[in-house]
């Protein structure tokens, strides 16, 4: 299934991605409510043409006045518009800013921690130093000489040798997930991506015209031999990984999986992106394999070594630093700086100046992250324990979030629902790129703690509304059977 601006989605994938409906609201509002869901999350892109009615209809079994209906609800809230001739094509409406940061009472849609302590120390020393910054252009390709080292030293001091010319500097791990995407893949490439995953680094990937495979992770972690099958027999151009907390499950890939994946990749040139945004977001685990990037042995002719590191200070420091990195040889830095104009012209050099400070004081700075991060799971596990007993609820040995699993499908409607009181929630299957995982709900607990009570709260008598219509709708439907 493409999902290519402007591409046209069939009917059967519409309903794909819409999954089951919420029981309760009437048919064609139902239908309504989870294509705006769907288009307003970006699982539908602005532009995409959707099936006709009449092929909707069909496929859907439903009757044609129902698919008329929803999409008339869709045209009335600015989801969509039809011309007569070329169909009916998904829209955004409103003010470009309310797609960004959701104006919402209580924000779980985002997993975005708060300045880390002691940062605010650091911004006032280094300050008086930025005038030395307005010396040059005040941006560059590559990453400014002193921050490159300082991050290439702490790998060293990890146990991964590396020198400041493996690394390049980026506006956040985002922007290295987009820029690697573009420089080491080919359209139709096959990249190998875990489900559930992190959205944005999916959508890079098939803007880079990537075509996706997936293995499976839950919050006890991977099916090693699942990932490993995969790779010696897909022989997939990239795999994108996230072994450390990884997003949304929390898990981690214990050391004798890395090694044998590593190897795996190695065998057929697979490279692999391991995104350590997440990595050094531990709370109680009590181990630490070092950088993913030590399982990495000799060269391949292919992809060098094999083993291509993203890093981010967002999630670790402050997501307001837009400092992030890549970690790779030689030959890809080289390509990725080449390739590196045709979408920016660089990172600036006040942030830099900030950012070298702030590598080096990592080792001060982090017990303050692993404080926060364990005192708000520990508030966000006890108001899901008292408000929704029924979920189960996983105990991230670190990261950022809670992948849920609720006690019976329904992370759609229930993200539609809570949207509407103030709840601004990311559905499960957006984590997905085949629309499974209605079972599941990411829960950030970055939110201020007085948050995390509220909106779990609300989360828990939403999920009350939407289960009693759940029964409701059983219950009518059984009825002609009885009579
Ligand atoms: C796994 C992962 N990688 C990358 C990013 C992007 O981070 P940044 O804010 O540094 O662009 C995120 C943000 O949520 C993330 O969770």
């Amino acid at each position: 299934m493409s999902m290519v601006t402007g591409s046209r989605l069939s009917a059967r994938a519409l309903l794909a991605l819409a999954g089951e409906l919420d029981a309760g609201s009437a048919a064609y509002e139902a239908l309504a409510e989870r294509i705006r869901l769907l288009i307003v999350d970006g699982r539908i892109p602005a532009g995409t043409r959707l099936p006709s009615e009449r092929e909707l209809a069909v496929e859907a079994g439903r009757s044609r006045t129902t698919i008329v209906a929803a999409y008339q609800s869709l045209r009335d809230t600015g989801h969509l518009v039809s011309q007569r001739g070329s169909g009916s094509r998904a829209t955004l409406p409103g003010r470009a800013g309310a797609l960004d940061a959701p104006r919402r009472e209580v924000d779980f849609a985002r997993a975005v921690p708060p300045p880390v302590d002691g940062l605010q120390e650091i911004v006032a020393e280094v300050s008086g130093r930025m005038l030395q910054a307005l010396d040059g252009p005040g941006f560059d390709l590559l990453g400014n000489e002193a921050l490159r080292r300082a991050i290439a030293d702490r790998y060293t001091q990890r146990s991964v040798p590396t020198s400041p010319d493996q690394i390049v500097v980026t506006m956040g791990g985002q922007h290295a997930i987009s820029l690697v995407a573009h420089t080491i893949l080919s359209r139709s490439d096959t990249v190998l991506i875990e489900s559930p995953t992190y959205p944005h680094a999916y959508e890079a990937f098939r803007r880079a015209g990537a075509r996706l495979a997936t293995t499976p992770v839950t919050v006890d972690g991977w099916d090693v031999d699942h990932l490993v099958e995969t790779i010696l027999r897909v022989r997939p151009a990239a795999a994108y990984l996230m072994p450390d907390f990884h997003n949304p499950t929390g898990a981690s890939m214990a050391p004798a999986g890395r090694a044998r994946v590593a190897e795996a990749a190695r065998a057929v040139g697979t490279v692999l992106i391991v995104d350590e945004t997440t990595a050094d977001l531990t709370i109680d685990r009590d181990w630490d394999d070092g950088p993913f990037a030590r399982h990495a042995r000799g060269a391949s002719p292919v992809s060098g070594s094999g083993v291509v590191t993203i890093g981010s200070l967002s999630k670790s420091v402050w997501g307001g630093l837009r400092l992030g990195w890549i970690r790779a040889d030689g030959a890809i830095v080289r390509r990725v700086v080449q390739a590196r104009p045709a979408g920016d012209l660089g990172t600036p050099q006040l942030e830099q100046l900030l950012g070298e400070r702030i590598v080096r004081a990592l080792p001060e700075l982090l017990p303050h992250r692993r404080r926060l991060l364990g005192e708000h799971r520990t508030v966000m596990s006890d108001a899901l324990a008292r408000h929704l007993p029924q979920w189960r609820v996983p105990r991230p040995a670190g990261g950022l979030s809670m992948w849920v699993q609720l006690d019976r499908p329904g992370s759609s409607a229930l993200t539609s629902l809570c949207e509407a009181r103030g709840l601004a929630l990311v559905a499960g299957p957006k984590f997905s790129v085949d629309g499974s995982l209605e079972r599941f709900l990411r829960l950030p607990f970055t939110s201020p703690v007085a948050d995390l009570d509220a909106g779990v709260q609300l989360l828990a008598e939403s999920w009350e509304q939407l289960s009693a219509r759940a029964t409701h709708s059983t219950v009518d439907e059984r009825l002609p059977q009885v009579v």
